[in-house]
């Protein structure tokens, strides 16, 4: 917040209070009474007459101790423009506070996992339950319940891995993140070559393909394309690089979505959660995830 922020907002608040005070015990000053008077006023309506009596005590009380809490709570907490309060109290920091909390109570719980291999964890009834749970919260809002998938977004409960589905190769994607990184090629073979080498991509999966245009979009994939999907196209874990022969697509097998993905190419980002979650957790999940297809 700026300063002229900052002042501007101190200055009304202060002005209010300041208000309200001098309000209330101005209209105090009728107490000169005493006693309850049944002197009424120069105006009525509808048959209603106001008297000249104070506020009730109680009732002026209430208002002091409204005002001097405003003075107390504004001392303590964040609430005049850019002063951090007494407490130095933020939003953050409790936020932290409790996490700390949590972290302390639980960890015990995560570190007995952590003994365990991702293997086990995948039979530990317990420790399932926990990385479902987990899962549900971190992952699911991408890879779906259950870790289903969607389109982009791979399927984790099928034994078809991009990367590899061994516990060790689960627990890094995890921890470091995954890029995928399918160049496009519209540019390099031109609408023609598209067509062709789509062609062959489909015939490999034993879809209906145009034996000519398959023949000519061998000769693409031979040279364009091995080096990522491998020369039997059934892909290369080390790249990301998905197997083309196995009819289970990332973004779609059909005539449309695969020369689209060729053309244009993709890049999908699975994000890096070292700093998210702690190792011991990834554990957990990745003992989850292991279990999934299994
Ligand atoms: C923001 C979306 C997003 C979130 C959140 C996310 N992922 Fe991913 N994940 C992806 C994408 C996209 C890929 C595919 C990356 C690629 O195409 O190369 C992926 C890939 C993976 C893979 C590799 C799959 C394979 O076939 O090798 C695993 C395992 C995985 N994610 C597990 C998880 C787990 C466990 C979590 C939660 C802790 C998680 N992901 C959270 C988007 C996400
Ligand atoms: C530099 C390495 C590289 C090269 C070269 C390459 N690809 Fe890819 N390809 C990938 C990666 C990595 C992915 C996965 C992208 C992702 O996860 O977002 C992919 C994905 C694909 C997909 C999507 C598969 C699915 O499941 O939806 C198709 C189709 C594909 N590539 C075809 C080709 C064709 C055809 C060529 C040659 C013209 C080619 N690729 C060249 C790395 C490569």
């Amino acid at each position: 917040m700026t300063d002229f922020w900052s002042i501007w907002i101190s200055v009304i608040t202060i002005a209010v209070m300041v208000g309200c005070f001098l309000l209330v015990t101005h209209t105090r000053k009728s107490e000169i009474h005493k006693e309850t008077t049944t002197e009424v006023l120069a105006h009525s309506f509808d048959g209603v007459e106001e008297l000249d009596n104070p506020l009730p005590r109680w009732w002026f009380n209430m208002f002091m101790i409204t005002i001097v809490f405003g003075i107390v709570y504004l001392f303590l907490y964040p609430g005049l423009g850019n002063y951090k309060g007494y407490l130095n109290w933020t939003s953050h920091n409790q936020w932290e506070e409790e996490m700390a909390h949590a972290e302390k109570h639980y960890q015990p719980v995560f570190s007995r996992f952590a003994q365990l291999s991702v293997e086990q964890i995948s039979n530990d009834q317990k420790a399932l339950q926990i990385g479902q749970r987990m899962f549900a919260n971190n992952c699911a809002l991408c890879h779906g319940q259950g870790g289903v998938g969607a389109f982009g977004f791979p399927n984790l409960s099928d034994n078809d891995w991009l990367y590899g589905g061994d516990g060790a190769t689960i627990e890094t994607t995890i921890t470091n993140g995954r890029n995928g990184a399918m160049p496009p090629w519209g540019a390099v073979l031109g609408e023609e070559g598209i067509r062709n080498v789509t062609s062959y991509v489909l015939s490999l999966s034993g879809q209906e393909a145009n034996a000519k245009l398959v023949a000519q979009g061998k000769i693409t994939f031979q040279s364009t394309c091995v080096a990522c999907h491998g020369a039997d196209a059934k892909g290369i874990a080390a790249l990301g690089a998905p197997n083309l022969t196995d009819n289970v697509w990332l973004y779609g097998g059909s005539f449309e979505k695969v020369s689209h993905t060729i053309r244009q190419g993709r890049a999908g980002v699975m994000p890096a959660h070292k700093n998210l979650l702690n190792q011991d957790k990834i554990h957990l999940i990745a003992g989850y995830v292991y279990g999934l297809s299994r």
